[in-house]
């Protein structure tokens, strides 16, 4: 029987991933530090099944990370730092040296292992793939500080200034512009350049905002089904940054956890990243209309003109590389908030994180408030 080591494998993707592989006939091994606040009190989640071997471990551990790769074929590696936080130092370390240390594991120890299959993200992406009319196709850097100040959304062309169309951004270019998105590259180039060099099969699945059960609303700082949904539970008006107009594509948990087992098992797909996406654009203020809709209650979102310095005003990504695989979203975004809905409204400790977490956002200055207020103007896929 194949053994699969799954880092990160009690958290939100990698549990899914876990359930499949399991059904799939695999042996599963997890490592996982089960960190606060994701783990409340250091604890497995209930959610794991039994035939799951956990390691409880840092894959910075060189130790630990030794120990879950013994008798290993093939590594769906998935733990990560994410945040919003001014802790610049530990994405680096958690995300890019965490993966060097895997593979120097397997090369210097000349471990059997077959393959690796490593957790990106569309956040490598920044503000993504635009066509200007005058100066064609464009990545745009991070919008100044004070364009959102002045409330001025949209993204202009680099080059004259223009207002630009979005496109579904393919894999091609990648642009981050966050700690946590430039981990992520480096952690991409880390694998599939080791993967190369050493002739282990690697590939990199670059995510899109992904959603359903077990995804922990006690991390609040990001994830807007959580948010929105927990928000709507308790009674509150969900909140949208800048006009709410900002574009995104959203996958459902179990359609990625079929992407990662398609990657593992599919040669094809060897030595390249690829997106993992819905597949359809989906505006903020229509999230918010249709989670209210799901739940059935009657209360509008409220866009008070604040934005997180950082954040990506559109983003939606070209899902073709991967489709052309025979991968495809299968759960509408409907059916994914329904779903989490369902989840957590079963969560004893079910409590609504996000006030907290705006706070602390706001402390160390991620949600500022613009001076002035324009009338809206959005934006459509190219
Ligand atoms: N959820 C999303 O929308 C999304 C989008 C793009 C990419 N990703 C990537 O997918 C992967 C999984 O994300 P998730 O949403 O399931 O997150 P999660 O927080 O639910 O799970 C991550 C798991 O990794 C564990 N972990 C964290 N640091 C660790 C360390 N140093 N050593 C061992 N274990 C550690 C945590 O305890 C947790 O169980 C991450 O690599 C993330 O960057 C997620």
């Amino acid at each position: 029987m194949t053994t699969v080591l799954v880092t990160g494998g009690a958290g939100f993707i990698g549990s899914h991933t876990v359930d499949l592989l399991l059904a799939r006939g695999y042996r599963v091994r997890i490592l996982d530090a089960l960190l606060p606040p994701v783990h409340r009190g250091g604890q497995p989640p209930d959610y794991l099944p039994a035939d799951a071997e956990l390691l409880v471990g840092d894959v910075r551990d060189r130790a630990a990370l030794r120990r879950a790769l013994e008798g290993v074929e093939l590594v769906v590696h998935l733990a990560a730092y994410q945040d919003y936080l001014t802790d610049f130092s530990r994405f680096f370390d958690v995300n890019a040296t965490g993966t060097a240390l895997l593979y120097e594991l397997i090369v210097n120890e000349r471990l059997p292992v077959r393959k690796v299959v490593v957790a990106s993200s569309q956040a490598v992406y920044g503000e993504g793939k635009y066509r200007c009319p005058r100066d064609g196709v464009q990545y745009p850097p991070l919008r100044p500080e004070s364009q959102l100040r002045a409330g001025q959304w949209e993204v202009r062309c680099p080059a004259c200034g223009r207002p630009m169309q979005l496109c579904p951004t393919d894999e091609a270019v990648v642009n981050p512009h966050n700690q946590y998105a430039m981990s992520k590259h480096a952690q991409e180039m880390i694998a599939l350049n080791l993967g190369q060099r050493y002739g282990i099969p690697t590939v990199a699945l670059r995510y899109s905002i992904t959603q359903g059960p077990r995804q922990s609303f006690r991390n609040a700082y990001s994830g807007i089904c959580r948010i929105f949904v927990t928000r709507l539970l308790a009674g509150r008006a969900p909140v949208a940054y800048e006009d709410g107009r900002q574009l995104r594509d959203y996958v459902s948990v179990e359609d990625v956890a079929r992407a990662n087992l398609l990657a593992l098992e599919d040669p094809r797909a060897d030595y390249q990243a690829f997106n993992v996406g819905g597949g359809q654009a989906v505006s903020v203020l229509e999230y918010a209309a249709l989670a209210a809709e799901v739940l059935g209650v009657d209360i509008p979102v409220q866009v008070p003109g604040e934005y997180r310095f950082g954040d990506t005003r559109h983003i939606v990504s070209d899902i073709g590389k991967l489709q052309a695989l025979g991968w495809q979203p299968q759960t509408s975004l409907r059916q994914i908030i329904a779903d989490y809905a369902e989840w957590a409204s079963r969560q004893p400790d079910l409590q609504d994180y996000s006030e907290r977490a705006e706070q602390v956002m706001k402390a160390v200055g991620a949600v500022r408030r613009a001076a002035v207020l324009p009338a809206p103007a959005g934006s459509r896929l190219c």
